[in-house]
């Protein structure tokens, strides 16, 4: 990997992919943290897709709902859509999928700390004071796109200070379907998910997935663990991170001081609990 100075401070440039602001990062071995996360999504989550939860949600007044679990965690699931561009919503079925109260929050604190990422941006994470943050833990599933929306992940401001790491949770070996990216030349390229590797978006790197669908439809959609995390500065955060993540990709994240903070969709459904309750939602409380 290269440092490069750029106009908003320091970039990364890929080796490999010749891309600013994107790393990957070989995983632990089997019977780590994949292991992990894709055994909660197996038992708390999977069945609900199997059972046509995706299609289901767009007959409720909001498409979102709380999966609950009694042994592998909460999750409340927002299907998005597009998740930029309003315009495409119906170009894609993705939905996140999202860890739902402070006890998942910690399993899934655990797993992010097996993967080692932290330890990977650490050095490109500023202002760091002492460990990088995460902020929130979800997957992202989706089993057609039919257009692509190019975007980055994080504003420009943002640097290599904050990320969105996504890993499969299986190999996905469709020829399409995989992640378009646009290298430092402006040229689209193909990245192909690999099972045992994470990427992972700073700002600057533009991408979209790549049209195509899974070949068993929305009942086994390609998943990804994804997780948000950076710098531990309430005030990088405030300016820089909030304004990103703290729409409808989740009900509840983790701000850069440890704090658990309802996002909008958490506090509209917190206000509104007849609306809450006809999309099934539970509004759990933050400190338990
Ligand atoms: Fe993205």
């Amino acid at each position: 990997m290269w440092l490069a100075a750029s106009v908003s401070g320091w970039a990364v440039v890929h080796p490999v992919l010749n891309a600013p602001n994107v790393l990957t990062v070989k995983l632990p071995p089997c019977g780590t943290a994949m292991r992990r996360a894709k055994e909660h999504f197996d038992r708390a989550i999977l069945p609900y897709l199997e059972a046509g939860l995706i299609d289901a949600l767009d007959e409720q007044p909001l498409p979102c709902r709380s999966l609950r679990h009694d042994t592998h965690g909460n999750f409340f699931v927002m299907k998005g859509g597009s998740s930029t561009d309003p315009t495409k919503a119906k170009s894609s079925d993705l939905a996140w999928i999202s860890v739902d109260d402070l006890d998942t929050w910690r399993a899934f604190r655990d797993i992010f700390e097996q993967t080692g990422v932290a330890e990977a941006v650490a050095r490109l994470v500023s202002p760091l004071h002492r460990q990088v943050q995460l902020y929130s833990s979800f997957y992202v599933v989706r089993s057609h796109c039919t257009d692509t929306n190019w975007h980055a992940d994080w504003p420009v401001g943002t640097g290599t200070s904050a990320w969105t790491l996504l890993a499969p949770l299986e190999p996905y070996d469709t020829s399409d379907f995989q992640l378009l990216y646009k290298d430092c030349a402006g040229v689209v390229h193909q990245y192909r998910y690999e099972e045992g590797e994470a990427i992972l978006f700073g700002s600057h790197f533009m991408h979209s997935t790549e049209p195509g669908a899974a070949r068993r439809g929305a009942a086994a959609p390609h998943a990804f663990l994804c997780f948000t995390f950076g710098s531990d500065d309430l005030g990088f955060y405030e300016e820089h991170v909030a304004p990103t993540i703290s729409g409808y990709q989740s009900r509840i994240l983790v701000a850069a001081d440890g704090s658990v903070r309802l996002t909008e969709i958490g506090e509209y459904l917190e206000k509104d609990s007849a609306l809450a309750r006809s999309c099934q939602v539970v509004n759990t409380p933050l400190l338990v």
